[in-house]
């Protein structure tokens, strides 16, 4: 069998997930470097020859078109370009959460200062502004007050580009102090952990620490739930706690886990590997 693993640089994570394959008899693991990858459109066929390619890239486009064009030579992609195109964007993880009735934060969208102002005024402060396509808490702002509302709606449209005006608010919720980082592979959530920080973005790469969750029936039904409205596949959710129970902030399509193995005590590589082979020999058979 033959597994590509479609990466960028070769971190921690990617470190990990290739040792799990190793240890897999039968499996034949290669490495696609996007940086080296060139496609013929229609042509190429023949020298992309896999029964399941694992996507590890660090950037969300050439994900996204390089799992859309290996699809279109008729290779299973982890995730698959519905999961990727979803994920990659929070305002379609938003339509898609609505869509299938799985609780979320409240959220408006705007596309003028004017009509953005006026949906946060509806809303009511706190609210929080992100970039549709972003990650690792990047560029998201609290919003407390209609003065820093018109600030850095003005400083978006002057000196963002067009994406930066596709204002997606959500109502800021209070978590207290952390939030649940949820691992979905296929139809069951595998390991959760808090990220906990005193700052109000929890992302573990801004610092939070990370503890052990136990995944209650709860935490499996909600995150189970979204990574089935985004298409399935293998995702990380991010959960609130909230007094009326959890709502699912956003899903995350290319997981990193390198810190939550220890923490879960779950071998989360070793379950991607798992579950890419399944879907290889699913597809060859
Ligand atoms: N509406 C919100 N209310 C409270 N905290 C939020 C909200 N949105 C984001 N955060 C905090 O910011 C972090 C990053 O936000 P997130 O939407 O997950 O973006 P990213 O893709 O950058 O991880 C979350 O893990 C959470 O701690
Ligand atoms: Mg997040």
């Amino acid at each position: 069998m033959r597994i590509g693993m479609l990466h960028s640089l070769i971190r921690k994570d990617e470190k990990l997930l290739i040792q799990e394959f190793k240890k897999k008899s039968g499996v034949d693991l290669e490495l696609i470097d996007d940086r080296k990858l060139k496609f013929n459109l229609g042509k190429d066929k023949d020298k992309h020859k896999y029964d399941a390619i694992v996507e590890r890239c660090i950037n969300h486009s050439r994900a996204y078109h390089s799992i859309r064009l290996f699809e279109s030579m008729g290779i299973t992609c982890i995730n698959n370009t519905k999961i990727a195109t979803i994920c990659g964007d929070k305002l379609l993880t938003s339509v898609a959460l609505e869509e299938n009735n799985v609780p979320q934060p409240e959220v408006r969208v705007a596309f003028t200062e004017d009509s953005a102002v006026e949906a946060i005024e509806e809303m009511g402060y706190p609210v929080v502004l992100k970039p549709a396509v972003g990650s690792w808490g990047r560029l998201l702002s609290k919003i407390n007050d209609r003065d820093a509302a018109e600030s850095i709606l003005e400083h978006k449209t002057i000196l963002g580009t067009y994406h930066h005006s596709i204002f997606y608010i959500q109502k800021y919720v209070e978590k207290r102090g952390r939030d649940i980082r949820s691992f979905v592979v296929g139809d069951r959530c595998i390991a959760a952990i808090y990220r906990e920080s005193e700052h109000w973005i929890t992302n573990t790469a801004r610092g939070a620490k990370a503890y052990n969750c136990e995944v209650t029936q709860e935490i499996n039904d909600i995150s189970v739930a979204a990574a089935k409205a985004v298409g399935g596949g293998v995702v990380a959710c991010d959960l609130f706690e909230t007094d009326n129970g959890l709502l699912v902030n956003e899903v995350n399509y290319t997981m990193e886990f390198k810190n939550s193995i220890d923490t879960t005590g779950v071998n989360i590589p070793e379950e991607i590997a798992n579950y890419v082979i399944n879907a290889a020999e699913e597809n060859n058979g």
